[in-house]
């Protein structure tokens, strides 16, 4: 049985951090359309599941210290409707059950937001994500400051994105999403290591992929936190590689990079393991440059450190390995200066880890790298890419792309590695390997 996030203390924790004349407003994303009229499953908008665990779509959440402090607007009660796509709770089922002080039809937010918006002097509110929702707060706190002409309250005059306060909280993990968060790495663990035992020469990456998924839509979580990357060989170049097609060849690589999420919060884990058990030497060099890179820029992950210290550490052991393999020319300084490093890593090194893959919170402020803070959950994901067609690098390394990435919580002291349990250094990856396939 999944536990469930402490929504009540979550909202407790957004009131303590507002004034009295603030409130926060978000609305939750609309059914999308797969095809024809065939719909994607619903997922929550992090922000709404955040506040008060509603799943439902058509849903907005205002919350604002004092007596009533969380009002919803929700899907009302529809008879016909539910018979296509199952039981709303309604309004009366948000009070009775998501926390809500007051609670009202969707359809009526029109009628009802100018009036809340009444002594409010600071609106937390996301602009430019859905124009309908914009031009709905627009007109509301015109209304809202004709009223307060006439009454003397006060209407919205200073707006802020919810990265200023909301997601500040939610980039600041709490004992309720850390457990969630262990739990979905748990999982996470669990489908890589049958996606290890199944990889073979002559297996398909789709084979793999359904491998991996079991595990997590068989446990009840709320399945995968984006789509699993299974790429051999030269596909590992491809960054966002997801057709997931191909058979497995001998002497390639195979490159995971999926993750489960439990109540919706993510975990983010990449492995690359050679498919018939054994690397190369050329696959094991930069195997482990990159296996350093993470190592490294995982100890960096301490209280007080800036966050881009973790890719600073990072581009300087894979750029001191590129020289190595003959892949740049040195001085390492000025591969890392003409950025030619980035012909074979051309992505970041770490992000925000929560509800979100790539979570909420600022990586910066003010020109000043963030600090890290104990609570914060990051991924750390290094990787070194060689095209197959890359005519100046090395022939023995073309085609060869491998990412190691995991989960790290910055605590008061060393950091947690929560997605530890699943193999990493060559040897345990082989042994892995083997012990499958005897
Ligand atoms: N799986 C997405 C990422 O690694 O950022
Ligand atoms: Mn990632
Ligand atoms: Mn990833």
């Amino acid at each position: 049985m999944t536990a469930t996030p402490d929504f009540a203390a979550h909202r407790a924790r957004l009131l303590d951090a507002l004034d009295d004349d603030e409130a926060v407003l978000v609305f939750g994303g609309p059914v999308h359309l797969r095809n024809g009229d065939s719909e994607y499953r619903y997922r929550p908008d992090s922000d709404v599941y955040w506040l008060t665990g509603w799943e439902d779509p058509e849903v907005a959440v205002f919350v604002r210290p004092g007596k009533e402090p969380l009002v919803m607007f929700v899907q009302p009660k529809d008879p016909a409707k539910e018979i296509w796509t199952g039981r709303r709770p309604g309004p009366e089922g948000a009070k009775a059950d998501f926390g809500a002080d007051v609670a009202y039809p969707m359809a009526e937010i029109q009628e009802h937001l100018p009036r809340l918006l009444q002594g409010v002097r600071a609106l937390h509110y996301a602009f430019a994500k859905d124009p309908d929702a914009d031009a709905l707060v627009m007109s509301s706190v015109a209304k809202a400051a004709k009223a307060a002409r006439k009454n003397g309250l006060t209407a919205p005059e200073t707006f802020h994105h919810p990265s200023k306060v909301l997601h500040e909280l939610r980039l600041h993990k709490q004992a309720d999403e850390l457990e969630l968060m262990r739990h979905a790495a748990r999982l996470t663990a669990e489908g890589h290591a049958r996606a290890m035992a199944l990889a073979a020469s002559g297996v398909s990456e789709y084979e793999v992929e359904a491998a991996l998924l079991e595990p997590w839509r068989r446990s009840g979580s709320t399945g995968s936190a984006y789509t699993p990357i299974v790429a051999g060989g030269a596909n590992g170049t491809v960054l966002h590689y997801v057709t997931n097609r191909d058979v497995l060849r001998a002497g390639d690589l195979l490159l995971i990079d999926a993750g489960c999420e439990v109540s919706y919060y993510a975990c983010d884990v990449t492995r690359t393991f050679p498919v018939d058990g054994r690397f190369t030497d050329a696959q094991r060099q930069v195997y482990e440059i990159v296996l350093r890179a993470e190592e490294e820029a995982i100890a960096v992950c301490r209280a007080g450190q800036p966050h881009k210290a973790i890719h600073d550490t990072a581009v300087r052991v894979l750029t001191e390995g590129m020289v190595a393999l003959g892949l740049l020319e040195g001085p390492v300084d000025d591969r890392i200066e003409d950025e030619s490093f980035k012909r074979y890593y051309m992505h970041g090194t770490s992000h925000w880890l929560g509800l979100d893959v790539h979570d909420v919170g600022a990586y910066g402020r003010d020109g000043a790298s963030t600090p890290l803070a104990p609570g914060m959950v990051l991924t750390v994901e290094p990787g070194l890419y060689v095209a197959e067609d890359d005519e100046e690098a090395p022939e023995h390394l073309r085609g060869i792309a491998v990412r190691i990435e995991d989960d790290v919580l910055v605590t008061e002291g060393d950091p947690v590695v929560l997605t530890a349990a699943i193999p990493k250094h060559p040897e345990q990856v082989e042994a892995a390997c083997r012990a499958a396939t005897t």
